[in-house]
């Protein structure tokens, strides 16, 4: 069974232990969620509030913030205005350690300089479009090849690359941190001009939402992503080969070898692809498949199986020792597990390095090159409409009996 991660206090005394005990027991028996192993102590539980701090400055001199969400029952997450970053997520293990799940820099600069998307917001187009071209309206646009000969991630200076304007605010259920950006006509050579916010709300009942919307004054491709990079035993604490994945996908896109879909949306049944059941990433990571070499590891796209835009469970992951567990909601079609099969040695937070298979990411998405592909969902956004995508990453603890 997975519980949220408990708001219980630590109660002193042997009467009030009694009766948390009961508590478990009913939770256990599923008459309240409430419960789970963590118990927070005094200490640990916190007012749902946003602190700013200074984290650095770019090489012009332009100073970049760092805001701190917390929920009330001590989770964290730091996010700089800096590519609209996540730079740390702080959540108790099942016996109540926190300790940050994401792969991130300990300041400012190594953002600027990085080159694996830690934890930034993707756009104007997540993942790749083959070889930096897609024609809309008869009109052929060029865009960065900065990966390989294919266009990835929104170019050189992507959404990942520049300072978004915050706002602070509050919502019913947490604290929030509005970012938004006006991307320009022609930028990274996409038309039109682009209004971009992007929400990152943290909610008590343990949730990092993010609310997308976009609007444009000229017909453009639009497909917004967001690219933590988790380990569920915290970051730098060794790969995630025993995390066990689930995705609710029953087909996928395979690629190319140089990552452009072919077009086919193919069976996950019979293949490594097939995250239907919870698998550990690495029982099939080293497999021979062409699509596992083409991606030196899981880098592909999965067709989530929904009737539409409704939000809806994508993918479950849990990582045994520590007892965290994840769950990712969308109302995207697709979703990208990526296993960090490129990261070498990147120095990060706490002196940490990150090396292959340090982390995963899943990332909401419309399919990888659909500007060029007719039959995938189509990302074309004309003046007059509203882009909006809504996404969900759950915190969770399990005890050490429950199965993934
Ligand atoms: C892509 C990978 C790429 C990585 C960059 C992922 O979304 O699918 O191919 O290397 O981002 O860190």
């Amino acid at each position: 069974m997975t519980l949220p991660i408990s708001t219980i206090l630590f109660q002193r005394s042997a009467q009030r232990r009694g009766r948390l005990a009961l508590l478990i027991l009913l939770g256990v028996a599923g008459a309240t969620p409430l419960l789970a192993g963590t118990i927070l102590s005094p200490n640990q539980r916190t007012e749902a509030r946003i602190d700013k701090r200074a984290f650095g400055k770019l090489e012009d001199g332009t100073p970049i913030d760092i805001y701190t969400l917390r929920n009330r029952n001590g989770l964290q997450v730091d996010i700089t205005p800096y590519g609209g970053t996540v730079v740390a997520i702080k959540t108790p293990d099942r016996r109540g350690r926190i300790t940050d799940i994401v792969l991130g820099y300990a300041d400012a600069k190594g953002y600027v300089s990085d080159i694996s998307y830690f934890g930034a917001l993707i756009g104007r187009y997540a993942n790749r479009i083959a070889r930096g071209r897609f024609t809309l309206n008869n009109v052929e646009y060029r865009l960065p090849q900065n990966n390989g000969v294919n266009h990835l991630h929104g170019g050189v200076r992507g959404f990942h690359k520049v300072v978004w304007q915050p706002r602070e605010m509050t919502r019913a259920h947490g604290v929030a941190l509005q970012l938004t950006y006006l991307s320009k006509d022609n930028e990274e050579g996409y038309p039109g001009n682009l209004a971009v916010t992007a929400t990152y709300i943290l909610s008590d009942a343990n949730e990092l939402r993010i609310e997308y919307s976009a609007s444009t004054d000229k017909e453009t491709v639009v497909n917004l992503t967001h690219h933590s990079y988790f380990n569920l035993a915290g970051a730098g604490m060794g790969d995630v080969l025993q995390h066990k994945v689930r995705i609710n996908a029953d087909r996928f896109t395979p690629v190319d070898d140089t990552l452009i879909p072919t077009g086919e949306l193919k069976a996950v049944k019979g293949t490594p692809f097939d995250f239907r059941r919870a698998t550990a990433i690495g029982s099939r990571i080293n497999q021979a498949d062409d699509q596992l070499v083409f991606g030196k590891g899981y880098d592909h796209n999965f067709v989530l199986n929904k009737q539409g835009q409704e939000l809806s469970l994508a993918a479950t992951v849990y990582e045994p020792a520590s007892g965290r567990a994840l769950e990712m909601w969308t109302t995207e079609p697709g979703v990208q597990l990526y296993t960090g099969n490129f990261l070498d040695k990147v120095r990060g937070k706490a002196g940490k390095d990150y090396n292959r298979n340090g982390a995963f990411c899943l990332e909401a998405q419309h399919f990888p090159d659909s500007p060029n592909r007719p039959a995938f969902p189509s990302t074309v956004l004309k003046p007059g409409e509203r882009y909006t995508q809504t996404t969900v990453y759950k915190f969770m603890v399990r005890g050490a009996k429950e199965k993934p």
